[in-house]
């Protein structure tokens, strides 16, 4: 029944040398469906699905193949694909009037694309995404690297979030004024793979890659690995020095992705826990791992060896255009009288002027526009006003992100990956590269990249009613 294991996607094909570059060719078709969310005998929920389940097919390709997918659309309203993490050319990254028209019911798009970097990616409509990917539309897509893989075994986990009635429906309050002022909408039911998942067995010594992928609309995990030491070997689907994780948890906001290598280091027949605790009000257990019986290795293993690194351009943070960005808004906690008040959320950018290197805001730096304005409207009405920033290719660019809300925002950027500079204040213990990072209330952070890839890209906090709600914003590379 369960699924946890990787799959080729339909219509791949799996011919040719390492070297070679193949072009991986298929169908998606977003429709309406019913899906086993719930399990066991319990009814199906309704769901829009690609290909008919929830998670969509998990495409596999490898690093340098190129990527052709015709996308149908089946369902009641317009959509596109956006391919999260993916630095693509702008015209396939399927942000609704920016970069194509929102392909219509009954209409079809042909996205087509190299694939530049290995790693743990996934896709998911960018069209009123809070309800889209509520519903049920999106799925993994991983690029291997070019040289086989070094793991046993590689396993991907898709975690989703529900917002399920008693009868197993959706709850259809998409887009409530709560869920926009709070913390997006979280549900109340997780599944892994689409569904309540079945313990992950390993066999004694074997190690394992997970990839974890979290395409929940608002919820963030923070996973621990009862009895067992996970190591993170990417982030985001970029590679990072192996290291076991801070507090023995893998944090994962909503949008981000993590690469894990697990070693069957368990006692056979001893069940333990995969545990959720990112929110103070409940830990609740989200999986468990099982040791088959087979002879055992009694040294603890050893670090897996550093996956190949993406070439990604260096950013020359010195020269970088700086930007300011700072969120504000949503519902804010007591103040002296005691009240609560209710505000939008809202992306304050401006030119930042504090760091190093400030020449950098001049000449052809932030356009006019979007300068000390907010978010620049609703998604899925097509307005995306104009770019705060006009950059040109090759420079460096620094966002400094400050959250000045009670509020986790996990910031996304289109096109390309960024370097995480520093997060309050500190440079991270290994370095990373990202496409979406995780701010906590009142965190701050500097991420930086060389802006190489021209066009129209986002930035946006992937708490889906907060990116429909002024957390978004567009910057131009020329
Ligand atoms: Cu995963 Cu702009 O989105
Ligand atoms: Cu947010």
């Amino acid at each position: 029944m369960l699924q946890l294991a990787a799959r080729p996607a339909r219509g791949a094909t799996r011919m040719g040398a390492a070297t070679q570059r193949r072009v991986i060719d298929m169908i998606l078709v977003a429709a309406p469906g019913i899906a086993p969310v719930r399990g066991g005998t319990m009814p199906g929920t309704p769901v829009w699905a690609y290909g008919g389940r929830v998670p969509g097919p998990e495409i596999r390709a490898r690093q340098g193949d190129r990527l052709r997918v015709l996308v149908e659309n089946r369902l009641s309203e317009a959509t596109t694909v956006h391919w999260h993490g993916i630095r693509l050319p702008n015209a396939m990254d399927g942000v609704p009037g920016l970069t194509q028209r929102a392909i219509p019911p009954g209409g079809r798009f042909r996205y087509e694309f190299d694939l530049p970097d290995a790693g743990t990616f996934w896709y998911h409509p960018h069209q009123r995404s809070f309800v889209q990917v509520a519903r049920g539309l999106y799925g993994a897509l991983v690029v291997e690297e070019a040289a086989p893989s070094p793991f046993a075994r590689e396993l991907t986990w898709v975690l989703g979030d529900w917002r399920l009635q008693e009868d197993g429906k959706i709850l259809e309050d998409f887009g409530n004024e709560s869920d926009v002022m709070h913390e997006g909408r979280i549900g109340n039911f997780v599944t892994i793979n689409g569904r309540t998942p079945e313990a992950l067995v390993l066999r004694p010594g074997e190690r394992v890659r997970l990839r974890l992928v979290n395409a929940a609309s608002a919820r963030n995990f923070a996973l621990s690995f009862e009895g067992h030491n996970p190591w993170i070997v990417a982030l985001d689907g970029q590679p990072v020095t192996p290291h076991e994780p801070e507090d023995g948890r893998i944090v994962l906001g909503a949008a981000m992705r993590a690469d894990i290598v697990l070693d069957g280091i368990g006692q056979p027949g001893k069940i333990y826990r995969v545990v959720d605790d990112f929110y103070e009000h409940g830990a609740y257990v989200i999986n468990a791992i099982n040791t088959a019986d087979g002879p055992r290795e009694t040294r603890a293993p050893s670090p897996p060896p550093p996956l190949p690194g993406n070439a990604l351009a260096k950013p020359d943070i010195r020269s970088a255009t700086r930007v300011e960005m700072v969120f504000r808004g949503g519902m804010e906690g007591n103040d002296a009288s005691g009240a609560m008040r209710h505000r939008p959320l809202t992306m304050e950018i401006s030119p930042d002027r504090r760091g190093t290197g400030g020449q950098g805001t001049g000449g052809h730096g932030i356009g006019g526009h979007g300068i000390g304005g907010h978010g620049i409207g609703r998604e899925h009405d097509a307005r995306h006003g104009s770019p705060f920033l006009v950059v040109r290719r090759g420079k460096t660019v620094v966002f400094s992100l400050r959250n000045e809300t009670d509020w986790h925002h996990p910031m996304h950027v289109h096109g390309h990956s960024f370097l995480v500079v520093s997060h309050n204040g500190k440079a991270p213990r290994h370095r990373q590269w990202r496409d979406t990072l995780l701010l906590k209330p009142r965190e701050a952070a500097e991420i930086a990249f060389v802006a190489d890839n021209p066009g129209f890209w986002m930035v946006h906090c992937h708490v889906l009613d907060h990116q429909d709600n002024g957390m978004m914003a567009m910057f131009r590379v020329v």
